[in-house]
């Protein structure tokens, strides 16, 4: 079975079974807390947790995810950044009973899986929520014996929040039994089992019995609905269903695999650390740029720079020729963009940011590596074992090497780094350079500030297109960088010359009647009553915070021309903005269109609403 067939199967099946297919959300996340989707839950939060009433009462997926948690594990054989999460949720419509049900049913009917390599395990009761018979006694009854099903603790089965706070719940996995060949060492049964992890035993499919929501860390309430969420890589499933020894050599990979051993002049590639990593990351680093990553210092840029930087890296330990992640960035759009048209739509974002990236890190990487092994040898004379904070930041300022690749390099060598150095000199050079900027600029110019024009220029695009087109339009994703911003929405048709012209007009004259940008924290009911925009995917707090430009405030009765449900920052006044320019209108996936816009001859003085500090940060290497 070839992976599309499984992704076809998969949403068919759950069709069939009253289920809502719903389309992938971005890889950004409308939860401003969270770094990246890294499951396909994510979108559904405000149903799961009952924040939001569900338009439908059951959905299926197939969710690109990425994981930085997994990041040292690249190289074996199921670990990956980025995969594609098969999932279907009840919005407290069926439970447990169903859904242990037709997992069995899929896998074993439609995906043709012996049900005798089936194993599964069950929560046995943590932190004041007891052992869940009630799943063992439905396995049971669907035929799964009483030895192969397993208990485990919190750690292995009970799942999520996804942040701090959240729905979540006991889980049962189902694993499957490759045999005795993947068996390793003197491994055997009945030691070994799911979650023995010698190989023999694949997890394919996490049941999530979602009851719960915890406010507090650790304080479990029950949620007033029983819901359904599950999760089964796709890569993996692949691999089992493919009869394949890793994912590395399903249909998923071997195009990419091929590739770079043409590139690179080598064989059996898929077996092999550097090609899994290369692999691995080109798939990641296509699909972040697509969904408006960019390669920076902090944050997600930050991530998507790393791992660039970590796959050109490892290019040169398999002497792949220079330029070379654009070819491969070629075959994973070629293979993914009937699924994605994202990566169709974005192409030359894709190539030409990687292209930049490569000559940027190019110019240093081979006097970096020359620098690394000088101090592999002084290490070693001196009988150390640890590369000292300074080096590391040496290598880290002047070279570009980011402090996990260092650290990769050492582990390489048997030696460690000292990442409190490290971050001592970092916060000491972040000290001077900080004071430098204060005397240049007058203390502004934190990210805040640069993006509020654009933000704010965001809320009257999004009001002028509502106005101009229909009440239809509706935010599907936002993007801001300082120098422009992206908006995408629902809309099916491409805009005409004088809709885009009409539009701009608006905009501009609300920038000219110099409206006054209010913000009031409210409610999240009263904020809606009041009629304010929110945006039912995204997972809003009790006190929401509203921005609203035009009329006077929510007390009086003059309407605003904007009002929305925001976490900001915004200018004080749309006189801060400057002239609004469309460049650019184009689809963005099915019934969704994206506007790229700029702001010319920005005028005035930015003024700063509020801080984005809550965005999440990295702890470590914020500056590259
Ligand atoms: N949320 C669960 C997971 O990510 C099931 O989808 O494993």
């Amino acid at each position: 079975m070839t992976t599309n067939e499984i992704r076809q199967s998969f949403l068919d099946f759950f069709k069939n079974k009253s289920h809502q297919i719903v389309d992938s959300s971005s890889l950004i996340p409308a939860d401003p807390t969270a770094l990246f989707t890294s499951a396909g839950m994510q979108q559904f939060v405000p149903y799961l947790s009952g924040e939001a009433e569900p338009p439908y009462n059951r959905a299926c997926s197939v969710q690109k995810c990425f994981r930085t948690s997994d990041v040292d594990e690249i190289g074996d054989e199921f670990h990956h950044t980025f995969f594609e999460m098969l999932g279907n949720w009840s919005f407290g419509d069926y439970f447990k009973e169903e859904a242990i049900q037709w997992a069995l049913e899929l896998l074993v009917d439609n995906y043709y899986l012996e049900k005798d390599r089936l194993w599964v395990t069950i929560f046995k009761g943590e932190k004041n929520i007891p052992y869940d018979k009630e799943a063992e006694k439905i396995w049971q009854k669907n035929g799964i014996v009483k030895n192969k099903i397993k208990q485990f603790g919190s750690a292995d089965n009970f799942w999520g929040p996804v942040g701090s706070t959240g729905p979540c719940g006991p889980c049962s996995e189902i694993h499957y039994d490759r045999g005795k060949e993947f068996q390793k060492d003197k491994c055997t049964l009945p030691k070994c089992g799911p979650n023995c992890g010698c190989g023999r035993f694949v997890e394919i499919w996490n049941l999530v019995f979602m009851e719960y929501n915890t406010a507090e860390k650790g304080e479990y309430k029950k949620l007033k609905k029983q819901n359904i969420d599950t999760g089964a890589g796709l890569e993996r499933l692949a691999c089992v269903l493919q009869n394949k020894e890793s994912d590395y050599e399903t249909d998923l990979f071997l195009p990419i695999i091929r590739e770079i051993e043409k590139i690179s002049q080598k064989a059996d590639l898929s077996k092999q650390k550097s090609g899994r990593i290369i692999a691995d990351h080109i798939r990641a680093i296509c699909f972040l740029i697509a969904d408006g990553v960019l390669p920076s210092k902090e944050d997600r840029g930050y991530i998507l720079r790393r791992i660039l930087r970590r796959a050109m890296r490892h290019g040169r330990l398999i002497e792949a020729e220079k330029g070379f992640l654009i070819p491969l960035a070629q075959v994973v759009i070629k293979q993914y963009h009937n699924i994605y048209p994202e990566l169709k739509n974005e192409q030359s974002d894709i190539l030409t940011i990687i292209q930049k990236e490569q000559e940027k890190f190019e110019k240093t990487l081979s006097q970096g590596l020359k620098k690394f092994k000088k101090l592999v040898s002084k290490v070693y004379s001196l009988r150390s074992k640890v590369i000292d904070g300074k080096d590391t930041f040496h290598l880290y300022d002047t070279y570009g090497f980011p402090l996990e690749l260092t650290k990769e390099m050492a582990e390489e060598e048997g030696l460690k780094i000292d990442e409190k150095a490290f971050e001592k000199e970092f916060e000491h050079h972040r000290e001077i350079s900080r004071a430098g900027a204060k005397k240049k600029f007058g203390g502004v110019g934190e990210w805040g500030d640069k993006v509020a024009p654009h933000h704010t220029a965001t809320h009257l695009l999004h009001k002028a297109l509502q106005q101009v087109l229909g009440d239809h339009v509706q935010q599907a994703g936002s993007d801001l960088t300082p120098e422009r911003l992206r908006f995408d929405f629902s809309h099916s048709q491409k805009m005409t010359d004088e809709e885009i012209k009409k539009v701009e007009e608006i905009v501009n004259q609300k920038i000219k009647e110099e409206l006054e940008v209010k913000m009031e924290e409210m409610s999240y009911e009263q904020a809606t009553e009041k009629g304010a925009l929110a945006f039912f995917k995204e997972k809003y707090p009790k006190i929401v915070k509203v921005y609203s430009i035009g009329g006077n405030s929510l007390t009086s009765s003059e309407p605003p021309f904007s009002r929305e449900i925001c976490a900001g920052p915004h200018v004080k006044n749309t006189n801060e903005i400057g002239q609004f320019k469309i460049v650019k209108e184009k689809a963005s996936g099915a019934g969704i269109r994206r506007i790229k816009a700029v702001i010319e001859n920005q005028n005035g003085k930015i003024k700063m609403e509020n801080d984005p500090s809550s965005k999440a940060k990295l702890t470590t290497g914020q500056a590259l």
